[in-house]
Parts: structure tokens; sequence; C-alpha cells
């Protein structure tokens, strides 16, 4: 017995079809936001002086409210290729012992009633954000009268850290277009551009952001230039092993009579 298909059997399913897809659609659309461009960046592991002068502001600078608790002291030394005494006349530990992880001298609770949020710690960032959104965010705060810190950053809508950089960079103002938040349009600031001028030239300031981001990475990634020095040989390892057990396995095999060679083999 044959069935005629009748469109109309479906009607339900199509419509509950079409109101899926118009929901999932309209939250795909809700999240739209206009992204501003990130800053390009090449981290270079074997650029000690730049680690060097990123982890001097990152210990003096950003361990005044953050803390670095993926690393101690003493591996930082290691990661900047510097001997305990050079690490410690140079860098220091702010008072602290140097086998200690790297947590800031600044109470929680006196952040969170200063800024309303603990500061998150930097180990933990520099793993979950790129080098290049890294870099974009520490040369991309601007001045907003309306945030109770006075600024706000391109990448980082809204942002509860303050300008630390104000006297060294100079202030910004934003680069405004009409765009995208969260779905709704609103006026995205997609740059910056200077408004006063700092202590430092912009190129000057942007090498040290570099240096702080690389010096981030670094730390995040603590085992990255050990394994790619070994990742090569590991390789060959692997490459000389598969020979070998290539010539044992043609070594195994020549000795063995298969079906096919035994009606000759067995006749000598
Ligand atoms: C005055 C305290 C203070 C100092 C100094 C400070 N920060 Fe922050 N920082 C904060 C606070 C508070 C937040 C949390 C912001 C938020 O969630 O809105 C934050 C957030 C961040 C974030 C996270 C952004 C994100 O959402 O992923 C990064 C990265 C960061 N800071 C880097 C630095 C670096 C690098 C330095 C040193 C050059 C530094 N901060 C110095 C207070 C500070």
């Amino acid at each position: 017995m044959t069935q005629k298909y009748s469109p109309r059997r479906h009607r339900p399913v199509l419509a509950l079809a079409a109101v899926l897809l118009a929901t999932c659609g309209a939250a795909w659309g809700s999240v739209a936001s206009t992204v501003p461009p990130l800053r390009p960046i090449t981290v270079n592991l074997q650029d000690k002086a730049a680690l060097r002068n990123g982890a001097l502001y990152a210990v003096h600078m950003c361990v005044a409210c953050h803390s670095l608790q993926g690393v101690r002291y003493s591996s930082l030394a290691k990661v900047l290729g510097l001997s305990r005494a050079q690490f410690l006349a140079t860098i220091g530990t702010n008072g602290q012992h140097y086998h200690d992880t790297i947590t800031s001298n600044m109470p929680a609770a006196l952040m969170e009633a200063y800024v309303k949020i603990a500061p998150p710690d930097l180990t933990v960032i520099a793993e979950r954000r790129s080098p290049a959104w890294l870099y974009t965010y520490l040369t991309s705060f601007y001045v907003d009268p309306s945030r109770p810190t006075g600024v706000n950053n391109t990448v980082r809508y809204n942002v509860a850290m303050p300008d630390v950089f104000a006297s060294m960079q100079g202030l910004q103002k934003p680069v405004v277009v009409e765009g995208l938040r969260f779905g709704s349009p609103a006026k995205v600031a997609v740059g910056v551009q200077p408004l006063t001028q700092g202590t430092m030239t912009k190129a000057q300031f942007d090498q040290t952001a570099r240096d702080i981001v690389s010096f981030l990475y670094a730390v995040a990634h603590p085992h990255q230039q050990e394994r790619e020095r070994l990742g090569p040989w590991i390789l060959g390892l692997f490459l000389a092993l598969s020979i070998l057990t290539y010539l044992l396995y043609k070594l195994y095999w020549s000795r063995v009579i298969t079906s096919k060679e035994r009606w000759w083999r067995i006749g000598r």
C-alpha cells in the first residue's frame, strides 16, 4: 500500500523547526558586537633583554594589584636567564622570599572596596588571552568620564582596572564608530588616539607594552623553549625507532614460510 505524501502531516514539525531556527538565529544575532582590531605582536622568547624589561614592570607595577601565582620568584630567574644573585640584584622579590609564589601585597578586600572587583591572577589571564589581545589591551586605555576610574578600554569594555600607564603613555581619546554592542546599536570605541604627551614616546611605550606581554607569555608557558629544543630530537627518535622496527619486521618475516611459498620450499 502506498501512502501519499501530505505536507499537512508535517506542518507542526516544520513549524517547530522554523521557530527553533529563528530562535537560534536571533540568539546568534543578539551577541553580534563590533570587535576592535587587535594589534599584531611577535613574542620572541630568546630576547632575554625584552623579557627582563617586562619582568621589571610586571613585578613592580602589576604585582601591586595582581598576583602571578603560577610561578615563584625562583622560577622567574630561570625564565629570564639570570642567576639567583643577578635576579635579586636587578629585579628583586618585593620583600618576599626567593622561593615564594608571586602574590600581591594588596589585600583583595581593599581592592574590592576600591574598584569593586579583585584583580585576576595574571598567570591565568596570560594563559587564556592571546598575546595580541594583551598587547592591544595594555595600549588601549582611553579617557571616559562616565567610568569610576575615569578610563575605559577598547577590547575590554567597562574595565575596572585603572589606567596605570597614564603618566608613561599620556592620556588617550577613543576613535568611535557606530556599531553593535551585544546586538544593540551603540557607539563603539575601535581604536585610540593620543590626547596628552606622557614621559615616553609612542614607540617607547609600545615597546614597553610588548616587553610586558612577552614576559607574561613566557611565564604562562614556562616549558615552551624546552619543548622547542627537544621537539626535533623526539621526532628523530621516533623516526629511528620506526626504521629499526621495520628492519626487525623484515628479518622475522624472512624466516617465516608463508603458505604461498611452501610448495617450493618444502620440495627442497
Ligand atoms: C591599581 C590596581 C591594578 C594595577 C596596578 C594593575 N591592574 Fe590589571 N586589573 C586590575 C583590576 C581591578 C582588574 C579587573 C578588571 C575587570 O575585570 O574589569 C584588572 C584586569 C587586568 C587584566 C584582565 C583583563 C581581562 O579581562 O582579561 C589584565 C590582562 C591586566 N589587568 C593586566 C595588568 C598588567 C599587565 C598590569 C601591570 C602593567 C596591571 N594589570 C596593573 C587592577 C590593576
